[in-house]
Order: structure tokens, then sequence, then C-alpha cells
């Protein structure tokens, strides 16, 4: 029963999740583009900041960026702030939901700290408050009229409190603490900072008086990070269907990678309009780069726990590993798993006849044997010796007989 609700409550707030973050992520784009794309007619009107023609639906589109007098405040404003809410708060549901409920049990490895679970949970949390703070008060301080400093410094604390996750938390949940980490600041920024501003500007306007400049400034900036932030949040978010991203010894430098790579390409998008053409090259060259780092961390054989497969080993067959299968993955991975936490065969993987495992090979290969992280957080306690046996059948054919 509570199973079962447990798996409807996961799909709907992922749902929920994906919707929001669609929409929001959507919208901040398109006004990144509109911004991008104004123009200022040949004679303005007053106030007119700049205009844009488009055609959607069925229908043209004039949209105008513009100053308003005093009196000219519409009846009916529309925001933007609940897609972002949404999007963060059922962020947060899932990060407890897949995370810190049913014992924490993707929360920790054993290959990377002994930190119970509680532990590990007191301190993803931890790092995440601490990642707002931090940021936060720099932005606001003195420091934050020198933006270059102010970023040099941003950069270190994140990495800092990064270095805190991958150091006593499992791969995927410091990947995890990482995106949600990203994900805070970006809410942060748009609940604590953006709002704010665009509240102090309708009440300026209506008060006919300029808006606060320096409010203004510390809005413009906080959506300039946002808008970089976006796309390396949006690789975490899918980094956990590849564990040879968040399982490879060097997860870390991958993860710094794409984190500078997608954010190039949001510069590439960004400039594209304006571009002067060495800085449009250097970025051009740098994204080149990026890919071709992770092309080479990604490959399996880069993985450090890697071993190779013992050239030479006897023949084996499906009865000689059929034990391992049964002892040290069926806990979870059979149609009726009686393990604890996991109720059904977990990314639907069973691994109980002959046919389940064939079908399962090169996944099995590269969780058990390459990678080396499942069992998960090896709660079942497989030893070397069996997943090199594991490698080795695999590597003959996996034959049945
Ligand atoms: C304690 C429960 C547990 C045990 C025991 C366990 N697994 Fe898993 N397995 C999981 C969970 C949870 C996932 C989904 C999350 C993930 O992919 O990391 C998973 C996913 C997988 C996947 C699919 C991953 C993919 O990349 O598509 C494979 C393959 C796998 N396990 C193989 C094994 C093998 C082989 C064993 C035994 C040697 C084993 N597992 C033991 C919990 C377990």
């Amino acid at each position: 029963m509570w199973s079962n609700l447990s798996e409807l409550l996961h799909m709907v707030t992922r749902w929920v999740h994906l919707i929001a973050g669609i929409m929001w992520i959507g919208n901040s784009m398109l006004f990144n583009w509109l911004d991008r794309n104004l123009v200022l007619p040949e004679n303005p009107k007053e106030g007119l900041i700049g205009e844009i023609w488009m055609v959607h639906s069925g229908g043209f589109y004039q949209v105008e960026k513009k100053h308003l007098g005093p009196g000219q405040m519409p009846q009916t404003l529309h925001w933007f702030k609940w897609q972002n809410g949404i999007t963060w708060l059922s962020g947060i549901a899932l990060l407890i939901l897949v995370y810190y409920m049913g014992g924490a049990s993707l929360m920790t490895d054993p290959t990377v700290s002994r930190i119970s679970s509680g532990k590990a949970v007191l301190l993803g949390v931890g790092t995440l408050v601490a990642a707002w703070a931090a940021y936060d008060t720099l932005w606001r301080s003195a420091i934050g009229k020198r933006p270059q400093l102010a970023f040099a410094l941003s950069v270190l604390s994140v990495l800092a409190l990064s270095w805190v996750q991958f150091h006593w938390l499992s791969g995927r949940a410091a990947y995890m603490h990482v995106g949600v980490m990203i994900g805070t600041i970006m809410t942060g920024n748009v609940w604590m900072v953006i709002m704010p501003s665009q509240r102090e500007l309708v009440a300026a306007t209506e008060a006919n008086r300029p808006q606060d400049p320096a409010i203004g400034y510390q809005a413009k900036q906080r959506s300039i990070h946002n808008n970089y932030l976006t796309f390396p949040l949006l690789f975490i978010m899918l980094s956990n269907h590849f564990p040879t991203t968040f399982g490879h010894a060097l997860n870390w430098l991958i993860l710094l990678v794409l984190t500078l790579g997608s954010a190039a390409i949001r510069h590439l998008m960004n400039i594209r309009f304006t571009y002067r053409k060495w800085l449009f090259h250097a970025t051009l060259v740098f994204f080149a780069t990026c890919v071709a780092m992770l092309g080479f961390f990604a490959h399996p054989q880069g993985f450090g726990r890697a071993r190779r497969a013992a050239g030479g080993a006897p023949a084996l067959t499906w009865d000689d590993v059929e034990p391992i299968f049964r002892q040290r993955c069926q806990r979870c991975h059979s149609r009726y798993p009686t393990d604890a936490v996991w109720h059904t065969p977990p990314n639907g993987v069973v691994l109980e006849e002959y046919d389940d495992v064939v079908r399962w090979k090169e996944r099995v290969k590269l969780r058990a044997v390459v990678l080396r992280n499942m069992p998960l957080a090896n709660q079942t306690n497989i030893t070397d010796a069996e997943r090199d046996r594991i490698g080795a059948w695999i590597d003959q054919g996996a034959k049945e007989d």
C-alpha cells in the first residue's frame, strides 16, 4: 500500500517538476530572446525602449518594451514567479522523496565515505543553505560592485561546497546536490532580488520617480547569473540517467567541464546577434575543448576503478554466475523484490532468469564490473572476484551452457 502510494507521489511530483520547469525556463528564454531582438523604430513614441513583431499561433504579435508614466499602470499586470516557485518546491520535494527518504540509500557510498545516512542528509541540506548564504552575502556586499572579484569568489565558494559533497556523498547524490544548489541560488535570485526590484519599479512608476538604480542594478546582475546557470542545471537534471558521469572516478571533473561547457553554449546563444568575432570564436574553441575532454573522460577505459577482465579465464557458463546474481542482485532486481526500500525492480531491471540477464548484459557489465556502483552501495557485499567473473562471462559472450 505505502509503496504504491510512494510510487504515485514520485510520479506526480516528477511530472509537476518537469512541467513547471519547462514553463519557467521556456519563459525566461523567450524574454531573454525578446530583449536581444528589440529594435527602436525611427520615430519612437515617448518611453519606448524597443519593439518587435512576431508571427505565431495564427496571428501577428507586436510587443513593446517601455517605461510607463504615472497613471499609466495597467489594471492587470502579469508576473512570472510561480513557474519558478513551483519548480523549486517540487524539486525539493523530489530531493526528499528520492534521496532523503527510504533510508537515504542513494545518499551514501561506502567506497566514497563511511558517513551515516542521517549525517549525509544533514550535510546535503547544510551545503544548500550555505551556498545561498555565501553567494547572496557576497553579491550584496561591497564586493558585489566589482563583478570579476565577486564572480571568482562565488565560483570558489560553490567549488568548496561541492568538494564537501563529493567527499562524503555518493557520486549521484553529489551531482544532484550541486544541481539543487544551483537551482536554489536561481530561485533565491528570483524571489529575494528580482521580485523586490520589480515591486520597486511598479512603486516608482506610480509615484513618478526614477527607480532606485542600486536595486535595478542588482536585479540585472542576478538575472544574468540565472541566464548562465540554466544550462548546467538542466544537464544535472539529466545526469542521473548517465552513470558514466556520476559513477566515473573523475566525476567531479566531468561535472566541472560540463558546467563550463554548457554555460559557454549559453554565452554563444547570448552573443549571437551582437558578437565580436574573436569572442565568438574563442567561445567556440572553448566549447569544442569541453566536448573533446568529455569524450575522453566519459570513455569507460577512463574509469579509475575499472579492471581488465581476466584474460585466458576458463570458459564460464550461466551456472557459474547464476549464484552471484541470486545472492547479490535479486534482493532488488527481481519481479517481486524483497528489499526494504525497493519494492519494484529498480529501472525495470530484473535479473532472475538467464534471458533477463542477457537482455541487460551491457548495462550489467557497465554498472557491476566497470563502474562498480552496483549493487547499490554494495549492500549485498559482492566481492571483486565475483565482479570479475561476471565481466569474464559477459566478455565470453554470456553463454548459457
Ligand atoms: C539494494 C538494491 C540493489 C541491489 C542489491 C542491486 N541494485 Fe542494481 N539498481 C538499484 C537501483 C536503485 C537502481 C536504479 C538507480 C541507478 O541506476 O543507480 C539500479 C539499477 C541497476 C541497473 C540499471 C542501470 C542502468 O544504468 O540502466 C543495472 C544494470 C543494475 N542495477 C545491475 C545490478 C546488478 C548486476 C546487481 C548485482 C550485482 C545489482 N544491480 C544489485 C538497486 C540495486
